[in-house]
């Protein structure tokens, strides 16, 4: 296996902050955590001391072990420098397959031989990123779920030629955040997950659209009718419908055109109510 000590997260959004913070809090790792603009991160550690302070308050965590957490962190916009010397990289960039190409043809050229490349995607196929590498057999899927703070579970999801070792090395890394962990053993779009929730939450959005039940209605529905801690619109909202909308796009054109997005999903981009991350969505996050 693979000795990991430091890692290199990319991005530092939504989920980039979140594993920054698992993997230095829990996991006691270096981690360089890059973005690619100075605003991306500041608002990142805003939200990494934000967190931390929710569990030092409840007595779960002292202030020395908060310092020592955010010493781990060091941020970063270079990406040479965040990954030159990572044993494990985790890219957290935008749904994008693209770009995530791009970054990953990037990374390989400055990451040492031994490192092995993750990518937190929700949906892109990991087959497809390792081939923008010279390294297939150390790329690998490592889906976190939001916010990575509190949810248990990560996704293990095999390319079609990451080798054992890599894997075994993500199981272990995931042990030492400790996360539960499931293993995916075929890459598919949606992994085992998404492919489950994204059709759910299109769904809610279109009865929504649709006029068939208020907000309020759908997400009680849900939430007592199945037990889900909130409604499917609710999470909307904290995933984001813009990133929704992309897994089910890539759904849809890599599945079966059964996944297609309903009007109501694409209205909610179009519009720009993306949900917390930009204040707006089907809730109003600006006053929470
Ligand atoms: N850091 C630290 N603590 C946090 C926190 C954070 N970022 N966010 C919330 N908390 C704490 C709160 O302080 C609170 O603590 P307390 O109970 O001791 O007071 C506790 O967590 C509960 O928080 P809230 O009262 O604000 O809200 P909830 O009780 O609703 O819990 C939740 C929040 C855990 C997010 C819960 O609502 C939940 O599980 N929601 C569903 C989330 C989900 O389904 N995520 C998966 C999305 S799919 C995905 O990510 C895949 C991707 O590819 C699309």
């Amino acid at each position: 296996m693979t000795e990991i000590k430091k890692i290199a997260v990319l991005g530092a959004g939504l989920m980039g902050h979140g594993i920054t913070q698992v993997a230095t809090q829990i996991g006691k790792f270096e981690v360089y955590m890059r973005d690619i603009e100075q605003r991306f991160i500041d608002n990142g550690m805003t939200m990494i001391r934000e967190s931390l302070q929710r569990f030092v308050k409840k007595g779960q965590m002292t202030e020395t072990q908060m310092n020592e957490t955010l010493a781990r962190i060091h941020p970063t916009l270079d990406l040479k420098e965040a990954v030159s010397t990572a044993d494990l990289i985790i890219e957290a960039a935008p749904e994008n397959i693209e770009l995530k190409k791009a970054l990953f043809r990037e990374v390989d050229n400055y990451a040492p031989e031994h490192a092995i490349i993750a990518s937190n995607t929700s949906s892109v196929s990991i087959t497809e990123l390792a081939s923008a590498t010279k390294r297939p057999q150390k790329v690998c899927g490592m889906h976190f779920f939001n916010p990575p703070q509190l949810m248990k579970l990560i996704e293990v999801i095999r390319g079609a030629q990451t080798s054992d070792e890599t894997t075994q090395t993500i199981l272990e890394v995931a042990r030492r955040m400790e996360k539960e962990t499931v293993l995916v053993k075929k890459d598919c779009p949606g992994f085992i997950v998404n492919r489950i929730l994204i059709p759910a939450l299109n769904e809610a959005a279109a009865i929504y659209w649709e006029g068939t039940a208020d907000r309020d209605d759908i997400d009680k529905a849900i939430k007592l009718g199945l037990n889900w801690p909130m409604g499917p619109l609710m999470l909307l909202d904290y995933i984001g419908s813009d990133t929704t909308l992309a897994i089910a796009e890539v759904l849809t054109k890599e599945l079966d055109p059964k996944f297609h997005p309903s009007t109501g999903l694409k209205q909610m981009v179009k519009a720009q109510l993306l949900g917390r991350k930009t204040g707006k969505g089907f809730y109003d996050w600006t006053q929470r």
